[in-house]
């Protein structure tokens, strides 16, 4: 696997950083995954302006331009031939010697990594649970520092669960990395954006192409008791695309199969990504 480190790409093995590395130490740098499909970088605008967003709310600088972003995810995709894959980027504050408090000279740590993926088949359906949410209230930045999502996410697996849905003063925000959708009477639903959920890729485009082919939905506040009565749940993300939930905390959703909103959005998500 070929990764890229402050300005030069190299075999990961290959690739070293300071342990005094903020992001290493405090946890202090934010990320983006983003699918490629084809060798074709998925949603690449978006990707930058939320990875934008989150350097802004921590207050670091960008350490590239646009084109200097775009010109250099192509190039790990060609190191890494292309087809399709799953790219990680992150940014940290850098080295420096250890106090909370900003350094004042920085440079910033930019890494990237890619993987190959393989397409997956529509889901049959699988269990997720739900979790009081213990995260902080900035969500809404895709800081590296995950500890409380990792925790959450293992709960789940602990129990043969592929998510945690995270439950926060009655309502539903998202999974330990995934958006949520719930279907009720027909309607589509899914949490407003705020700082307690991250503003998923998959999430807009889900919704955008629902708006395309005249789906309703709704962006609106989930209950508790309205996620258990819902008959079709969905996370979403861009690494799990949307995987129907068909068991919540033992419960049978629905008709304990995929809905058939899903496999329609499913279908539409598909044709988009061709
Ligand atoms: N996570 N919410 C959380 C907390 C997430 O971590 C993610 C994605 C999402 C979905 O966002 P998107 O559709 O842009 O992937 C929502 C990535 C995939 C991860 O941490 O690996």
């Amino acid at each position: 696997m070929i990764v890229y480190l402050n300005g030069e790409f190299l075999p990961v093995e290959s690739a070293k950083i300071s342990v005094l590395d903020r992001g290493f130490i405090f946890g202090d740098g934010v990320y983006e995954v983003l699918p490629v499909y084809n060798g074709h970088l998925f949603r690449l605008a978006e990707h930058l302006q939320r990875l934008e967003n989150s350097l802004q709310a921590i207050r670091l600088a960008n350490p590239l331009s646009r084109q200097q972003w775009s010109d250099l995810l192509t190039q790990l995709v060609a190191h890494n031939h292309g087809g399709d894959q799953s790219i990680y980027l992150q940014v940290t504050r850098g080295p420096a010697k250890r106090e909370h408090n900003f350094p004042h000279l920085i440079q910033p740590t930019v890494f990237m990594m890619s993987e190959a993926i393989q397409a997956q088949p529509p889901s049959p359906g699988v269990k997720a649970i739900t979790c009081p949410d213990i995260r902080w209230q900035r969500c809404d930045i895709k800081a590296v520092a995950l500890l409380a999502n990792v925790l959450l996410r293992q709960q789940a697996v602990d129990v043969g669960a592929v998510e945690a849905i995270l439950i926060r003063d009655g309502y539903v925000m998202e999974g330990a990395a995934s958006n949520v959708f719930v279907v009720i009477d027909g309607i589509t639903m899914t949490p407003p954006k705020s700082r307690y959920i991250l503003p998923g890729i998959t999430r807009d485009l889900i919704l955008e192409v629902m708006q395309a082919n005249q789906l309703p939905y709704q962006e609106v506040a989930i209950t508790e008791a309205q996620l258990r009565s819902a008959v079709e749940i969905w996370v979403t993300s861009s690494v799990r695309e949307i995987l129907p939930i068909t068991t919540l905390d033992e419960q049978t959703v629905g008709s304990g199969k995929p809905g058939p909103i899903w496999s329609q959005v499913w279908q539409l998500y598909q044709n988009y990504k061709q």
